[in-house]
């Protein structure tokens, strides 16, 4: 059996303790100093038989028996297993914004709270500490009135401040054509730009260095004219690939975290990012900035343009990443899911702000 080193490896001091950690499993464990001299030593792939002809002042079982602990524990990848081929695809496409693009994937996979339990936090920490105030205070400082602001009654005006997150829909079943606006309208292709590297597409949402790394999966739970499923939505083409046909209601709580809203809304957006396309122009990890600012674009964009069909939208972070990205068909390291928003048909029937198409209809 030949083992290596994973390359996610960080370590810092937690009080006295040494802390190892693999930000690609999230696994971490608190281990002596000597550690880091066999970590040291698989920077390749070597046998266990290895590390004990090397270091002869240890007993046989004593190092076989760490070095089984440090496997166990993913510092140490196996050859030839998932694991492993995992850890070299992450080393090899996020070479140039590791370490600290790293971050991205230290978040993933976290452990949401439910129901009672999040009532429980807030009793036992929110409600024990002051909240930080809302807005700034700058006293003796030099103040300008601005002048008197008028939002005038225009259909822009009345989008923007119509916009809320919406828990509840009714059971109405959005018509595909309204989908298909939603779609087109945040993630279609408005244009193409000349750039330095040859043509790139043009949205309505701004994105660093027009790279465009943001997809969206469609989960379609409640559309007239669409069999309920999962879609990849093909921008360039304007069309829904199928990818998974059938009822998915109960997915879609699994895929947010237990947020049991969802199922009512008529359709989810999944929403991922392909690392490569901004990788490829910007070889620094400040850039994963850019492709999380990307993400909150598409997504305000997505918000508004519902608004403005008279739709109620939503969006969430708590996403379980793994199970997502498994029925996505993507690895979770070239291609990862950041952001899911969602829609449905407003629970008491209002007037659209938009004229543009009833949805009701
Ligand atoms: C990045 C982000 C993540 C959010 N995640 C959740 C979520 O997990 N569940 C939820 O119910 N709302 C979520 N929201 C919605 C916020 O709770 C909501 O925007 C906030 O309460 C303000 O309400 P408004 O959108 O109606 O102005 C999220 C919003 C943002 C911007």
């Amino acid at each position: 059996m030949r083992l290596r080193r994973a390359r996610t490896i960080f370590a810092y001091w937690k009080g006295k303790e040494l802390v190892f950690a693999n930000y690609r499993t999230r696994v971490s464990v608190t281990a002596h100093p000597f550690t880091a001299q066999i970590l040291d030593f698989f920077d390749r792939w070597r046998q266990p038989e290895d590390l004990v002809c090397d270091i002869p002042q240890y007993s046989a079982s004593s190092l076989r028996a760490a070095i089984g602990q440090l496997a166990k524990n993913t510092l140490l990848v196996r050859a030839g297993t998932f694991d492993a081929r995992q850890d070299a695809e992450l080393a090899k496409s996020w070479t140039t914004w590791l370490p600290y693009g790293g971050f991205h994937f230290g978040t993933k996979d976290v452990r949401f709270a439910r129901g009672n339990q999040r009532e429980k936090l807030a009793e036992s920490h929110l409600t024990r500490s002051s909240q930080p105030p809302f807005f700034k205070t700058y006293r003796n400082a030099r103040r300008l009135r601005l002048p008197r602001c008028q939002i005038p009654d225009t259909e822009f005006a009345r989008v923007l401040k119509s916009r809320k997150t919406h828990r509840q829909f009714s059971d109405t079943a959005l018509p595909l054509a309204v989908v298909s606006q939603l779609l087109f309208c945040t993630w279609g292709v408005m244009g193409y730009l000349p750039t330095l590297y040859g043509q790139a597409p043009h949205k309505s949402s701004p994105s660093g260095g027009a790279r465009h790394p943001g997809e969206v999966y469609l989960l379609a739970l409640k559309i007239r004219g669409l069999s309920p499923g999962l879609y990849y939505y093909d921008p360039k083409n304007h069309s829904l690939v199928v990818l998974r046909d059938g009822h998915m209601e109960k997915k879609a709580v699994e895929y947010c975290a237990g947020q049991a809203h969802v199922k009512n809304a008529a359709a989810l957006f999944l929403m991922t990012a392909v690392f490569p396309r901004s990788m490829w122009r910007y070889r620094f990890a400040r850039a994963y900035r850019v492709v999380l600012l990307d993400a909150g674009h598409l997504c305000q964009t997505f918000c508004l343009t519902a608004t403005w069909l008279g739709l109620a939208p939503f969006c969430t972070a708590a996403l379980k990443d793994s199970l997502i990205e498994r029925d996505l068909g993507i690895d979770g390291i070239s291609e990862s899911v950041l952001y899911v928003a969602g829609v449905g048909a407003p629970r008491a029937v209002r007037k659209s702000p938009s004229a543009a198409l009833d949805v009701y209809s």
